[in-house]
């Protein structure tokens, strides 16, 4: 039985353990100095998978509107790059959260190594035992859906509710199927090596249960073939050090990823995966206010 299908707390922790605690100094070859591991946003083909991960980030905090004297949470914060970014850049004081202990370790590094300890702070927990009484303004999740499972949607959703303030701004960004998919063996490759609890959605059911959970939608992106582009850049990156990365993890593991990347690649060209951000705010006549900019002109101009 998959942990997929018999999903707990500790499965889940062996689940993300097995993927992200392989070794930092591999992930390090593989990402680019930025240490995020989602979709890059090229703004223009020219653009390097260096500068696309910065203007994701900045695309990202954006959106949240952020500001220095925001509390932003990021659930499933990878090495901390993000909360970094923007204590950095938009002062706020920032807390990420992820379930690796190898991502984590490296996150307090960085941010120690950047001054930033009284305002930025990464810690190794399941965001579900995170503490609820604190609320923040600003929440981000950048990936994690993927590892959520589809049963929990419901509950994760409510959660991120939970520690949100009423007017404050969510936004959701993840890999979706399409709405007709069929399961195929690459979907048992992809939970036996590569992601053992993954499990991926359409993006109609997704935002169902945003809705449902009473979240107003305020924005959605589709940037799919931004994620084509960053597993291409992925893929080089994997074979500009192959020796290294031998040496490093086996040639097994390499032999995955390279397969992995050179099918997901092709699946979001194709359309088969997707990934789209969502802009959510509390519905609620009486709990939230609405002052959103009216057009997205804000991103690119300010
Ligand atoms: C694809 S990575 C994305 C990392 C980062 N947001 C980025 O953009 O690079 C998914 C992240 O979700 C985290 N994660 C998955 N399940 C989690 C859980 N239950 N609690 C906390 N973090 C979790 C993993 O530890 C990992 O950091």
């Amino acid at each position: 039985m998959s942990i997929k299908e018999n999903r707990t707390k500790t499965t889940d922790a062996q689940a993300i353990s097995f993927h992200y605690d392989l070794s930092n100094e591999f992930y390090e070859l593989l990402l680019c100095e930025n240490m995020l591991y989602t979709c890059a946003y090229y703004r223009s083909a020219e653009k390097t998978l260096e500068n696309a991960q910065k203007d994701k980030m900045d695309l990202i905090c954006k959106k949240l509107r952020m500001h220095s004297k925001d509390s932003y949470l990021d659930i499933g914060c990878g090495w901390g790059s993000l909360a970094i970014w923007a204590s950095k850049h938009y002062g706020v004081n920032a807390t990420g959260v992820t379930l690796s202990k190898e991502q984590a370790k490296w996150a307090s590094d960085w941010i120690k190594r950047e001054g930033l300890s009284d305002r930025c702070r990464v810690l190794h927990m399941d965001y579900r035992d995170f503490p609820l009484e604190k609320k923040f303004s600003k929440i981000s999740a950048i990936g994690i859906i993927e590892h959520i499972g589809i049963a929990n949607y419901p509950s994760f959703f409510k959660n991120v509710r939970n520690r949100l303030e009423d007017d404050g701004l969510f936004l959701n960004h993840g890999i979706t199927c399409q709405k007709f998919r069929v399961e195929t063996s690459q979907n048992d490759f992809l939970q036996k090596n590569v992601f053992p609890n993954g499990e991926l959605d359409n993006i109609t059911n997704i935002m169902n249960v945003m809705e449902q959970e009473r979240w107003e939608i305020l924005d959605v992106e589709n940037l799919r073939l931004h994620y084509a582009k960053t597993c291409r850049d992925w893929f080089h990156n994997l074979e500009e050090h192959a020796e290294k990365i031998r040496d490093m993890v086996g040639e097994r593991i390499y032999r995955i990823y390279r397969l992995w990347l050179v099918c997901s690649s092709t699946a979001f060209y194709r359309g088969g995966l997707g990934l789209y951000q969502v802009l959510l705010q509390k519905f609620s006549i009486k709990e939230g206010k609405y002052d959103n900019p009216s057009t997205r002109e804000s991103i690119y101009t300010q």
